[in-house]
């Protein structure tokens, strides 16, 4: 894409097109390679579209995907509680995939794979219904209007989860922002593929018993630890 005076442009939708490459010269990619047992790494994370179980984890088990695992205690902890699922946590930052690797490289259940790859690349690492539920939380809230637009949750996103998500499939969301959750309830309203199941602006006081409120992240220790009131929306998938 070029601009009138000719500079080269990134199109919005770059991340979403079948034609997208991953290009980048991070060191952390090669050093990622140690764990290539259960990590994978930019267009081999979309090389198992469709047979994530039976290929790579060798079972039944229902799939759970977590997008923007950060420094990965969702995951950890989620996994070692539940061994009978398969979960894939994936991020696109380097330095903080390598430093999950080695931690995720020492659990007991090996019922994990992590991809260092980007949340817009889904439909093409899963396959129609493959997922039974997406996790994303604490996403990046991008506050200045200029960069609303590289926020994930909107039009594109929501149809990647529509689509690898299996029919009652659950998206769970967590957020500290306002303003990014009142957006996420503003590409809600005309959204008929998605029943809402709870939408809260105080999870944890709303509701304490919720699964949601069980787990917290690091970064959700931050917030809370500043006052900050935990917003969530529990979207179930509606298909066929
Ligand atoms: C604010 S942190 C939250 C991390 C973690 N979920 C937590 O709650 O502690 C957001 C994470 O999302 C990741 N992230 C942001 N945009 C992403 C994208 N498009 N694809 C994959 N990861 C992304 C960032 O690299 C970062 O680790």
């Amino acid at each position: 894409m070029t601009t009138p005076n000719n500079k080269k442009t990134i199109d919005d939708n770059f991340c979403y097109r079948p034609d997208f490459k991953y290009t980048h010269d991070n060191p952390y990619h090669d050093k990622l390679g140690v764990f290539d047992s259960f990590v994978l790494r930019d267009e081999e994370a979309e090389s198992n579209v469709g047979h994530w179980k039976e290929r790579i984890f060798k079972n039944s088990h229902p799939l759970e995907v977590e997008i923007g695992t950060g420094y990965g205690e969702f995951m950890m902890e989620y996994c070692q509680q539940n061994p009978n699922i398969n979960f894939i946590g994936l991020d696109h930052r380097f330095k903080r995939s390598f430093s999950v690797a080695k931690k995720l490289d020492k659990l007991e259940h090996k019922n994990f794979r992590y991809l260092r790859a980007r949340g817009e690349r889904i439909e093409f690492m899963f396959d129609e219904s493959e997922v039974q539920s997406l996790f994303y939380f604490f996403p990046d809230p991008w506050p200045k209007n200029r960069h609303h637009k590289k926020r994930l949750f909107q039009k594109p996103f929501l149809n990647a989860c529509h689509k690898v998500l299996s029919p009652g499939g659950t998206l769970f969301v967590k957020t500290d922002h306002d303003g990014y959750f009142d957006w996420m309830l503003d590409h809600l309203k005309d959204e008929k593929r998605f029943e809402i199941l709870l939408q809260s602006r105080d999870l944890r006081k709303e509701y304490p018993e919720h699964f949601l409120s069980q787990f917290t992240t690091k970064f959700e220790k931050i917030f809370l630890s500043q006052g900050t009131l935990i917003k969530s929306i529990v979207l179930k998938n509606i298909k066929g």
